[in-house]
């Protein structure tokens, strides 16, 4: 397996543009497959996570033509999908699997879904559960993990009151809400992303939505509501990807970096706020508004930051960033504490135990909690060079490759390619950007 060596940067300068938003790719992927004709979605991403979905719609029926910056899908709508002869493998992308599952339990015909030895680990029955009360049958390993098995039905729409903030689980009950009879309507506990509304509103489908609640109109015997029609769509570039060049270009004074086309959809950019808070130098540049979501380019300076408190309603808001911000605690003046967290036990690792690990490996004060963890300021010294092991998984892998910059000697990131599944070309520019 590859490594990575990363030399201490004197600071970032440059320019950047950023892979397309994996969020809003999976959901063109799998959309643009149940519309009819063809759609062209440019800056589509080049994460692995987003190639499994294509994987998979190919897979059942879709035509997908992958082209260095478009993907091109022919899709025969919304009851066009064909069944697989083999299992679809959603690799390590969770975000495939729960919404396909929601997609695969109203079809009429079954699947197999799997996903490598990460995803293999990682909860379903929490679409499981709003599934079945569909009507949907799902069978899974231990009634919770990948494999799934799953028997296309006819399902009824329900009311379902979402238990935990989840956008995948939100978007696995919409997304089967559409091949269902009748209304199916979803509240969430809190807000979390709302690409899947934004973009079944692209493809033509009519979403309602009142406070927490959204609700979709269903399809049920195929009377023609419903239909989706194929669109010429472009990705903004991933706030997720940004936040690794936002995190170190704030670790030197002398930065001066200017990322281009960032998504800012408001249920995304609460890691903006964070840092803003915490004293980070971004400015917002050029805002604009494409197919629903909200896009600009950001210019980033060096700043001293102050740390803080992360916890409650904050935390679906930043879960993916959270392994960045945790890893900047040494950095800050008075440490990070991320609370209410135990998610993060649960993703592509258990980030909290990953984190604490390896931030002790690079000489950091760690508290290691069931649901979150408490990294000391810059007061306890300066972090140095280590050997990072990354449990195959890519934030974790960029969270630390970033701190090497600012670390005395050389960081070693074991098993550096994991950063592919959401940023292949994450070193690469990195190391470009980076002053020595
Ligand atoms: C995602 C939702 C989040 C996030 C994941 C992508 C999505 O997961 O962590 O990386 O695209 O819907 P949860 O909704 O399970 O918190």
């Amino acid at each position: 397996m590859k490594k990575e060596t990363i030399q201490p940067a004197k600071y970032l300068t440059g320019g950047l543009d950023l892979p397309g938003d994996k969020s809003i790719s999976h959901r063109y992927g799998m959309l643009a497959a149940l519309a009819e004709g063809t759609s062209e979605l440019r800056h589509f991403s080049a994460a692995a996570d987003c190639h499994s979905t294509l994987a998979c719609m190919s897979a059942l029926g879709a035509e997908v033509k992958a082209g260095k910056d478009m993907v091109r899908v022919t899709g025969r709508g919304p009851r066009g999908l064909k069944s697989s002869w083999r299992a679809l493998d959603a690799g390590n992308s969770g975000t495939t699997m729960r919404l396909l599952t929601g997609i695969l339990a109203g079809q009429e015909f079954s699947s197999k879904l799997t996903g490598d030895d990460s995803l293999q680990k990682r909860p379903m029955k929490r679409v499981i559960g709003p599934l079945r009360e569909m009507g949907a049958d799902v069978r899974a390993r231990e009634d919770n993990f990948a494999p799934l098995e799953i028997r296309g039905t006819r399902l009824r729409a329900i009311d379902y009151q979402m238990p935990m903030a989840s956008a995948q689980v939100k978007s696995a009950v919409l997304l089967a809400g559409l091949f269902a009879n009748g209304v199916t309507s979803v509240t969430e506990p809190a807000r979390t992303r709302d690409h899947t509304e934004l973009a079944l509103e692209e493809f033509g489908v009519v979403i309602e939505k009142d406070g927490r609640t959204i609700r979709i109109h269903g399809i049920g015997g195929g009377n023609g509501s419903g239909e989706l029609t194929a669109k010429s769509l472009d990705v903004p570039g991933d706030l997720s990807s940004a936040i690794f060049f936002i995190a170190a270009a704030s670790l030197f004074p002398d930065s001066n970096v200017l990322i281009h086309n960032v998504g800012l959809n408001p249920t995304r950019t609460a890691i903006l706020d964070l840092f803003a808070s915490m004293g980070a130098s971004i400015q917002i540049l050029g805002l604009k508004s494409a197919h629903g979501e909200l896009i600009g380019d950001l210019a980033v300076k060096g700043a001293s930051l102050k740390g803080g408190v992360i916890a409650a309603e904050q935390i679906p808001l930043v879960i993916d960033e959270l392994p960045m911000l945790a890893t900047l605690g040494p950095f800050t003046e008075e440490g990070i504490e991320i609370r209410d967290a135990a998610e993060l036990r649960v993703k592509e690792s258990d980030r909290i135990a990953a984190l604490a690990e390896n931030l002790r490996r690079m000489g950091a004060s760690v508290q290691e909690r069931a649901d979150g963890l408490k990294v000391e300021g810059r007061r306890t010294g300066k972090l140095r060079g280590a050997e990072i092991e990354p449990r195959g998984d890519h934030r974790i892998a960029m969270a630390f490759a970033v701190a090497g910059l600012a670390a005395e000697g050389n960081t070693v990131i074991r098993d550096a390619e994991c950063a592919a599944v959401s940023f292949p070309t994450f070193y690469a520019e990195l190391n470009r950007l980076a002053e020595r």
